[in-house]
């Protein structure tokens, strides 16, 4: 499928979906209302719909296949987990320099906050690497097949998914094998026989797959799955496995959203302290 050039890169940058999650599910533990946040009606909110539309146009089944064909190769590029970081950070915008933070910031703010809440190694891990794989928009991949909410591909797209509106311009609406409820699964299949649409967090998984424990891995894996983790949409194609694995998901949730702090962690200070706990799990190249 061909990509039309001006509908990849709806967004001013990435971190405008990250930004607009917080709209739709604000920090139940500040004061912090909606009206704190960015306006829910300022022009940025057009942006975020135009994100949507292409994502929820473009994102079928066969298109998933497609991505999973080239990348899942990791043919495109080997790099140090560190080097891969600092080559994520190229993506920052910096037209905004004073409020955007960037990609390593955000990591490690997430990072920290797990550690401080003493939580196991691995899952501090978890939460420095999570978006390592928003590296795909690096390999001129458009913004919707990175970030953005994931759901199911193969089924009926649930009412529950951000702008369901825009799932009428997705050619897998008018397929017969994919528009039931539960389209070629069957109930309770468990999640590791559906494919989700495809983005950063599909990608790291497989990425990561040999090297973390089952919680670190179904975070990752689902981490943008918000029709889920939030709203329970997909509850019929879920096994009791999968239900057990989401406690964790829905524990990393509010760290990846509400540890976002305008103060910028010291990332030269704490980077032995990284670089060691990459050391304990990860090879010491990965290929991308
Ligand atoms: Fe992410
Ligand atoms: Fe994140």
């Amino acid at each position: 499928m061909t990509i039309p050039e001006n509908e990849k890169q709806p967004l001013k940058d990435l971190e405008e979906w990250e930004e607009d999650l917080l709209v739709r599910y604000p920090d139940p533990e500040t004061s912090k209302t909606k009206a704190e946040y960015r306006d829910y009606d300022n022009p940025q909110r057009d942006t975020v719909r135009e994100f949507y539309r292409l994502n929820h146009k473009y994102q079928t089944y066969d298109f998933v296949e497609e991505k999973e064909r080239n990348f899942l190769k990791f043919d495109k590029k080997e790099m140090p987990v560190w080097e891969a970081l600092e080559y994520l950070n190229t993506l920052v915008d910096d037209s905004d320099p004073d409020i955007e933070l960037d990609q390593l910031q955000h990591l490690l703010q997430t990072a920290e906050a797990i550690r401080a809440d003493g939580h196991p190694d691995w899952f501090v891990l978890t939460g420095f690497l999570h978006d390592l794989g928003k590296v795909l928009c690096l390999f001129d991949e458009p913004q919707w097949a990175v970030v953005g909410d994931t759901f199911p591909v193969g089924c009926a797209f649930s009412e529950k998914i951000v702008y369901p509106e825009f799932f009428n311009d997705n050619p897998d609406l008018d397929n017969v094998n994919f528009n039931s409820r539960y389209g070629i699964y069957s109930p309770h299949c468990g999640l590791k026989k559906v494919k989700m649409s495809w983005g950063h967090d599909e990608y790291l998984y497989q990425m990561f797959k040999d090297y973390l424990p089952e919680p670190a891995l179904y975070m990752i894996r689902y981490h943008s799955f918000y029709a889920q983790h939030r709203e329970n949409a997909y509850d019929h194609l879920m096994d009791d496995h999968d239900r057990e694995m989401f406690e964790w998901v829905k524990l990393f949730n509010p760290y990846d959203l509400y540890s976002k702090n305008p103060v910028p962690p010291d990332s030269e200070a704490l980077k032995p302290f990284y670089q060691d706990l990459i050391a304990r799990y990860l090879p010491p190249v990965l290929s991308f």
